[in-house]
């Protein structure tokens, strides 16, 4: 046996007992959306066993509500399709050919050097865009490094507000981009901080009642690499923790609050990855490192957003049971101002309830980290537009009337905070 083959061999069975990595062409891939999961028995245990056990790629929680997507590349379609009809399920496809969305929004994206929002832009821009806004408006804005990601990014956080003597003003945390797929999610966090940095002159109101603390993009390692050639690659949801078989930590399963609970896998090839231990990733340790020692210098931390897609739905605690805090009415009052102000816009219709509730369990959030570790008594997940047409490969051209609606909720909600 030559070397080279030897090594191959290695590596295979290596993968082998690691569990299988999704490899695969977005080429020919399809979402397919199952509608019945209720009436089947047992169906959300099912789910979950595609989900935790066969690896699929989920695009929305296997739940009972509402319907749930599922990723499945050209390989897999037919052991996907005996499943479904050997458990009872019915389905639709969502999205005939994934690889084929790509390539449209490959054709209308145009990247860079300057910022904008009618187009998906590259970390460096972001990066540049934020430093720059704070430079030009430093006597409300400021730029801190909160820590290094993996492949040694820097991850940034600004902090918008107007001094107001005599007043500890109630803050907000925001984290984008936890998700690599999720693109809309770093295209809306740079539009609020362009929005209060640079139209401040419209948001004075908001930053004297409010300091706002946004990390527009948390997993910048898998943002570039959703934007890389690589196969596969515009789909990657976790960081980019090399690994030889099954790369990547869900960071959104990662925080230390009940970690490794229901939701989440240990098997490092499945989309929900929790990590070899609580804050074992150097992105989510960022964030917590940055929020406790901000609370220990006199932050009066109030909500914490955190910014997905897709299902238009926002998420309150717990993500790990199906109980409810104790606040939990709270935690709807707040979500309820959110909604609010954003379905006028264009009567975007969103959902408010606790993740369990509405979706099913994934331990290790940042949300329930933010509610269970006390700095937060107000924390969620705002997942917008849409709810799976497009998915993650939303249309650059939806952008600003997302932005657009999901802004007037963080308005709303400055003035309840201010006048709580
Ligand atoms: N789509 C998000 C995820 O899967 C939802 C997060 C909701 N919160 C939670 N703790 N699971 O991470
Ligand atoms: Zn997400």
């Amino acid at each position: 046996m030559k070397l080279s083959t030897a090594v191959l061999l290695f590596l295979g069975i290596l993968a082998l007992v690691a569990g299988l990595p999704h490899t695969y062409d977005e080429k020919g891939s399809k979402v397919f959306r199952v509608v019945n999961t209720a009436q089947v028995e047992n169906g959300l245990e099912k789910l979950q066993h595609l989900q935790v056990n066969e690896n699929f790629d989920f695009w929305t929680r296997p739940n009972l509500k509402a319907a749930t997507d599922i990723f499945v590349p050209p390989h897999r379609i037919e052991e996907f399709e005996t499943y479904m009809k050997d458990n009872g399920f019915t389905y639709t496809v969502m999205i005939p050919d994934v690889g084929k969305l790509i390539l449209q929004e490959k054709a209308l994206n145009k990247q860079g050097p300057d910022m904008d929002w009618d187009n998906y832009q590259r970390y460096e821009t972001i990066l540049n865009f934020v430093d720059q806004s704070a430079l030009s408006h430093s006597e409300i804005a400021s730029v801190e490094e909160i820590g290094r990601t993996i492949e040694n990014r820097p991850m940034i956080v600004i902090k918008i507000g107007t001094p107001v003597a005599n007043k500890t003003k109630p803050a907000i945390f925001m984290d984008g981009g936890i998700h690599a797929r999720e693109w809309i999610s770093p295209a809306l966090t740079t539009y609020f901080i362009n929005q209060l940095v640079n139209n401040f002159t419209s948001y004075d109101d908001m930053l004297s009642q409010v300091d706002i603390y946004i990390l527009p993009v948390a997993n910048p390692d898998g943002y570039e690499y959703t934007h890389s050639n690589a196969s596969g690659a515009r789909m990657w949801r976790k960081n980019r923790r090399p690994d030889v078989s099954c790369p990547g930590v869900d960071l959104n399963r990662n925080f230390g609050y009940v970690w490794g609970g229901p939701g989440t896998s240990p098997n490092k090839c499945s989309e929900i990855y929790k990590g070899t231990q609580a804050f074992s990733e150097p992105e989510s340790t960022a964030i917590r490192n940055f929020i406790q020692r901000k609370s220990i210098e006199g932050v009066n931390w109030r909500a914490y957003f955190a910014i997905h897609s897709y299902a238009q739905m926002w998420l309150v605690p717990w993500g790990w049971t199906y109980d409810f805090p104790q606040d939990y009415e709270d935690l709807v009052r707040f979500g309820n101002a959110g909604v609010a102000a954003l379905t006028p816009v264009h009567g975007t219709r969103y959902d408010v309830g606790s993740v369990t509730e509405l979706l099913s369990p994934g331990a290790g959030g940042s949300d329930d980290w933010a509610k269970g570790s006390g700095f937060f008594k107000y924390s969620q997940t705002v997942e917008v537009r849409d709810t799976g047409e497009y998915g993650f490969i939303l249309p650059p051209s939806q952008i600003k009337d997302c932005a657009l609606e999901t802004w007037e909720a963080i308005r709303a909600i400055a003035k309840f905070l201010d006048e709580e």
